[in-house]
């Protein structure tokens, strides 16, 4: 027999919260930066020769894709989308890490690039040893994007209640739809993956990095938990 729910527990007086002022804050939230690189800043014959080298040098397999041998493609190359990367990496850390002290330097570890065939995608995942991953899409299918996983999904599936699909607040996985040329800064820890796209035909392209950072974490170097990284 389905369940009757309680008529006492749905009276209209106890769901009716209208005259009351009430709020919801979102604490400690889970950030991911999106900005779109304006196509007028980019040389689009010189970055794609330069990928197409990059990507020549050779490839390595992940678990259903591949990424360049390269792993610090920014180093010799792709500069104009490095300075990009870097303005809005300073923009992340300004805005949500807020450090107190303000000569902390934030720099890319490593870089490369993701090849992704039609059929392919990417699992689950985090980026070890980085504060902040960045991805920049190259090229992709108009109906291509990222997911991005809550920290607490074990937490909420202990006790799963559904939730109607694509809810921000009961969910625990949002995907997010990707353009090309823009770019997604989010918290290494964050878990984040790509789903196969079945409407794909053509290969999805995107340049991913990690950040780490250099100087005292702490401004007092006498408190506890001080770390000087250089
Ligand atoms: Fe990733």
């Amino acid at each position: 027999m389905d369940y009757q729910p309680n008529p006492n527990h749905l009276v209209k007086e106890l769901v009716d919260v209208s005259g009351y002022d009430y709020e919801i804050h979102g604490l400690f939230v889970n950030p991911v930066y999106i900005v779109k690189r304006p196509s007028i800043t980019i040389n689009e014959e010189e970055e794609e020769k330069e990928i197409e080298d990059i990507i020549a040098e050779g490839m390595q397999p992940n678990t259903a894709n591949k990424f360049t041998k390269n792993t610090y493609i920014f180093d010799t190359k792709l500069n104009n989308l490095k300075a990009f990367c870097y303005r809005h990496i300073k923009k992340y850390v300004d805005d949500l890490i807020q450090p107190s002290n303000h000569y902390l330097e934030f720099y890319i570890t490593q870089s490369w690039i993701n090849v992704t065939k039609p059929g392919g995608h990417h699992p689950k995942h985090i980026h070890p040893n980085s504060i902040i991953s960045g991805v920049y899409y190259y090229k992709m299918e108009e109906s291509d994007g990222i997911a991005f996983y809550d920290p607490n999904w074990k937490i909420k599936q202990a006790i799963r209640i559904e939730p109607v699909k694509g809810s921000p607040l009961g969910g625990i996985s949002m995907s997010i739809r990707a353009d090309a040329h823009q770019l997604f800064l989010f918290p290494s820890w964050m878990e984040h993956g790509v789903h196969p796209n079945p409407q794909a035909t053509t290969d999805r392209i995107s340049i991913s990095f990690n950040v780490f950072v250099k100087g005292d974490l702490v401004e007092d170097r006498a408190s506890l938990g001080a770390l000087l990284l250089q």
